[in-house]
């Protein structure tokens, strides 16, 4: 038999070629190699609420632990349908619009497989969770981006030019993907700015396809508008939520998305044929959760707030300036007192010489020198963690 030489890159597919590895989660394991504190990844180092883990192990000892129905167990969808009429006051049919996926990441690329044809466009707004570029080229569509400009001022917001947007919308427009409260800046998108990609999405007949993760998590009064509940949008927005954030269980794998019946029914079939379904026991004990009582928010929302508050006041001392976040569990930094070329050599030395994992500002950017200024430290961390953390910060010198 002829011997042929083995190239492995000739086996791979096109789609993969350009993706590099989730710097994110790249970071989770550098922390751990260094012996660092890691406030990189967005996952609680606390337990989750002792109700929600009593009802997962109740489920799996009541045998809940064949494939639930693949679009999601029927008492947890119906737990959704009437969390998302007390939360956002939106009627949703638990039948025909609901589909239970492994986490909203799986929700995001079973959405965007559904909906995304090749030579779609999705705009998503920059800096960006990291995986929504990789997402929607895995779709077969084209991710167009539209900065995020940090505010001038330390309690100023996070913006987008009108003009902007505007530009990014045409004729190959699917989808926007709007994260509000976002991940990385903490941005809380206003009505106005809402109103503002509503009347794109209507004038250029684009899907909003909102991932609202971070609902609960919100500082300074600031209010959570959920996408479909604007004038002319429920027809055309798929919700992404999931159990990650809110119930401090990242590892369950548990999310879902709402989409009108049409849009769920593609949703459905994406989601069937990637992984089945979610895991049976969690979605039972998801509902448990979706009925904890509104203390249980309030009190996550003012943990979070403390956290975010110990944190900060810390890295102002060192040097960093701070983007305040209006939401989620993250905060945007400035380095440029520190005199390092960029993000990624202040980020390895940060790791190895004063051992604390933070994530590096360009890997929320498709432009390596968007970012290069910035980096991001996770705050879901319990008090010890963050005290250990500010005491090594405290070594970090400013050149004179
Ligand atoms: C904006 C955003 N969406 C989705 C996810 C992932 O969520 P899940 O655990 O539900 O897959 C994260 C995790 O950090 C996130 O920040």
């Amino acid at each position: 038999m002829a011997e042929t030489a083995i190239r492995p890159k000739s086996f791979l597919s096109g789609r993969v070629a350009h993706f590099t590895e989730s710097v994110i989660r790249e970071m989770t394991r550098q922390a751990m190699l260094h012996g660092a504190v890691n406030l990189s990844q967005g996952f609680p180092d606390f337990p989750a609420p002792a109700e929600i883990k009593r009802a997962a192990q109740e489920a799996i000892a009541a045998d809940i632990n064949q494939y639930a129905i693949t679009w999601g167990a029927k008492t947890f969808r119906d737990a959704i349908a009437r969390q998302t009429q007390l939360w956002q006051d939106i009627q949703v049919d638990s039948e025909r619009e609901i589909t239970v996926c492994c986490g909203s990441t799986e929700t995001m690329i079973s959405t965007l497989l559904a909906v995304c044809n090749a030579g779609d466009e999705v705009v998503i707004f920059e800096p960006f969770y990291e995986n929504y570029g990789p997402d929607a080229i895995l779709s077969g569509a084209k991710p167009r981006f539209v900065k995020l400009r940090p505010p001038a001022t330390s309690g100023g917001e996070w913006t987008f030019d009108e003009h902007e947007l505007r530009a990014a919308f045409h004729h190959q427009t699917k989808a926007i993907i709007v994260n509000t409260p976002n991940n990385p800046t903490g941005k809380v998108f206003t009505r106005s700015e809402l109103e503002l990609i509503r009347d794109l999405c209507v004038e250029f007949n684009v899907l909003a396809i909102t991932d609202e993760i971070y609902e609960h998590i919100l500082y300074d009064g600031t209010q959570h508008i959920s996408m479909a509940t604007l004038e002319g949008m429920r027809e055309r927005t798929i919700t992404i939520n999931g159990l990650s954030k809110t119930y401090s269980v990242t590892g369950w794998r548990v999310g879902w998305a709402v989409a009108p019946p049409a849009i769920t029914d593609a949703i459905r079939k994406v989601h069937d044929f990637l992984t089945v379904g979610a895991p049976a026991p969690l979605q039972q004990a998801g509902a448990a959760a979706l009925a904890m009582p509104a203390s249980y928010y309030q009190e996550l929302a003012e943990g979070y707030r403390k956290r975010r508050d110990r944190l900060i006041p810390v890295l102002d001392e060192v040097g960093f300036r701070c983007f305040q976040p209006r939401g989620a569990y993250y905060v945007m930094t400035d380095i440029s007192a520190f005199g390092f070329e960029n993000d990624l050599e202040f980020t390895k030395y940060l790791v190895k010489d004063i051992g604390v994992a933070v994530v590096p500002g360009s890997s929320f950017s498709k432009d390596a020198r968007d970012g290069a200024r910035q980096v991001r430290f996770a705050f879901c961390k319990r008090d010890e963690t963050l005290d250990a953390a500010a005491e090594r910060l405290r070594r970090l010198r400013i050149p004179k």
